[in-house]
């Protein structure tokens, strides 16, 4: 049976992940900084949790220590976002959002690589908005343009162990649901400017997910989830 474990799984896309692999038959490892959550989600899919932060490297290495034995694949979804105008930014939250989508995952290899199986990989989220600019989405577009880097260089840096992204566009993943009556603006907005003609759903990012996992010819590679947003003209 394989293991992966799924960083930032107890909510939204990351635990769609957990709940589909454990489903599939993967042994599951959730790993949250809420362990309170992640151990709530481990019960009910069968799974196991364990507090990783992604500020934070010492719970990535204590984590790694707990599944030394071995690991055979990582997907990390965690962001920190901070949108706003260049005037407006805030140092703190600058490098926690790039700690969150970059510098943790980073950190994640560091301590995890010695567990990873050769025929294992890595699973990196980044998003539409690295290659849509527009204003006070600076950091977040910086932020998801750099884990497409990530990937092509970590997967150099780890092969034989695969490293990919996915990039996705606006998706209903329970994240917007903070947005009270404006999430359905939002996500109407969103399926204009797709040549789809519709927001994304949990699903298509588990799919996609669920067959990097499996797609042993494919390393360094970022998948755009988005309805071909990018190639819309306005
Ligand atoms: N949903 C979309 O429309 C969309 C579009 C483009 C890209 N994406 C990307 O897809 C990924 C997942 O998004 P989502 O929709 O599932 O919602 P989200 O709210 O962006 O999910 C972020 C996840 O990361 C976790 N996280 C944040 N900081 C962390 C930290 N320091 N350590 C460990 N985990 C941390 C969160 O856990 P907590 O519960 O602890 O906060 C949550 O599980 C993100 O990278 C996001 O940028 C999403």
């Amino acid at each position: 049976m394989e293991r992966i474990l799924v960083i930032g799984g107890a909510r939204a896309l990351g635990a769609a992940v957990a709940r589909r692999a454990a489903k599939d038959g993967y042994e599951v490892v959730i790993g949250a900084r809420d362990l309170a959550a992640a151990e709530a989600l481990a019960t009910e899919i069968g799974a196991t949790a364990v507090r990783i932060d992604l500020q934070d490297e010492t719970t990535m290495a204590a984590a790694a220590a707990r599944l030394v034995d071995g690991i055979d694949h990582i997907v990390t979804t965690g962001s920190a976002p901070h949108d706003v105008r260049a005037v407006e930014l805030d140092r703190d939250k600058l490098v926690a959002a790039f700690t969150a989508k970059v510098i943790g995952p980073m950190l994640v290899a560091k301590h995890f690589a010695p567990a990873l199986r050769p025929s294992g990989s890595i699973v990196l989220f980044s998003g539409v908005v690295g290659w849509r600019p527009g204003p006070g989405s600076l950091v977040k577009g910086v932020t998801n343009g750099a884990v497409e880097y990530l990937a092509r260089h970590l997967a150099a840096d780890l092969a034989p162990v695969r490293v990919n992204a996915v990039s996705p566009g606006v998706v209903d993943s329970g994240a917007w649901d903070r947005l009270g009556d404006d999430k359905a603006g939002l996500l109407s907005k969103s399926a204009a400017g797709t040549l789809v003609g519709r927001y994304g759903e949990s699903g298509d990012v588990v799919e996609a997910v669920m067959w990097l996992l499996r797609a042993g010819f494919i390393s360094g590679e970022t998948v755009h989830l988005e309805g071909g947003a990018r190639h819309m003209t306005s």
